[in-house]
């Protein structure tokens, strides 16, 4: 299994904040844009992905949100924010949440998050313009790609995370996350993973 891992400070975590501008969600739309480029092919879905966010703005965070793709999960291009939104209001206090087939809510940090992932067995990557080339990286199935919103990834939690994860770069230039995430599956694509 591929996992993208979508860290923003402060995307809302709170559903009603999606019925307004995306923008002002706390940058709601390039979560969104991030999550199109992994999930989605043209009339098909990636359904050997699993993209998580974690998302840390107001009110209640931090919240993970994950999502795979099932025959009976109802997603759509068109509105993924819809999907988003529904998600949140169902969060349960306490609970992972199936809030449709494939997709969980939960209360759980990023350090959380992708120390489980880890300790599930797979290799975490930080994706990171400094980080060494991905055409010249090892990657093996069971792997983790955590990818930053606009403001990149926090200092705190980076400074943990590369105990654990290698730092890897798609290019010579700052791009949008969801460019990154595209470049990273054409990357597996290539290399049949
Ligand atoms: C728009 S960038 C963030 C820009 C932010 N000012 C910074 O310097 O990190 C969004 C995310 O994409 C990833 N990213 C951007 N360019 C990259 C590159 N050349 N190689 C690897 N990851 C990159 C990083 O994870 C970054 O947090």
């Amino acid at each position: 299994m591929k996992h993208f891992v979508y860290f923003s400070p402060k995307a809302s975590t709170s559903g009603k904040a999606l019925s307004g501008d995306l923008m002002k969600a706390g940058r709601m739309d390039i979560a969104i844009h991030s999550l199109i480029q992994g999930l989605f092919l043209s009339h098909d879905f990636r359904r050997d992905v699993i993209f998580h966010f974690v998302f840390h703005g107001m009110p209640d965070p931090p919240k993970h949100i994950e999502i795979q793709v099932k025959d009976d999960t109802p997603i759509s291009k068109k509105d993924v924010s819809k999907i988003i939104q529904k998600m949140l209001y169902k969060y349960k206090e306490g609970k992972k949440n199936e809030i449709f087939p494939g997709c969980f809510v939960e209360k759980k940090s990023l350090l959380k998050v992708i120390e489980e992932l880890e300790e599930q067995g797979n290799e975490i990557f930080i994706l990171d313009k400094k980080g060494e080339n991905i055409r010249e990286t090892d990657i093996e199935d069971n792997c983790v790609f955590v990818v930053g919103d606009h403001k990149g990834l926090p200092r705190k939690e980076l400074k943990r995370l590369k105990q654990i994860a290698t730092l890897i770069s798609v290019g010579p230039y700052v791009y949008f996350a969801s460019q990154v995430v595209a470049v990273i599956n054409n990357e597996l694509d290539a290399r049949g993973i």
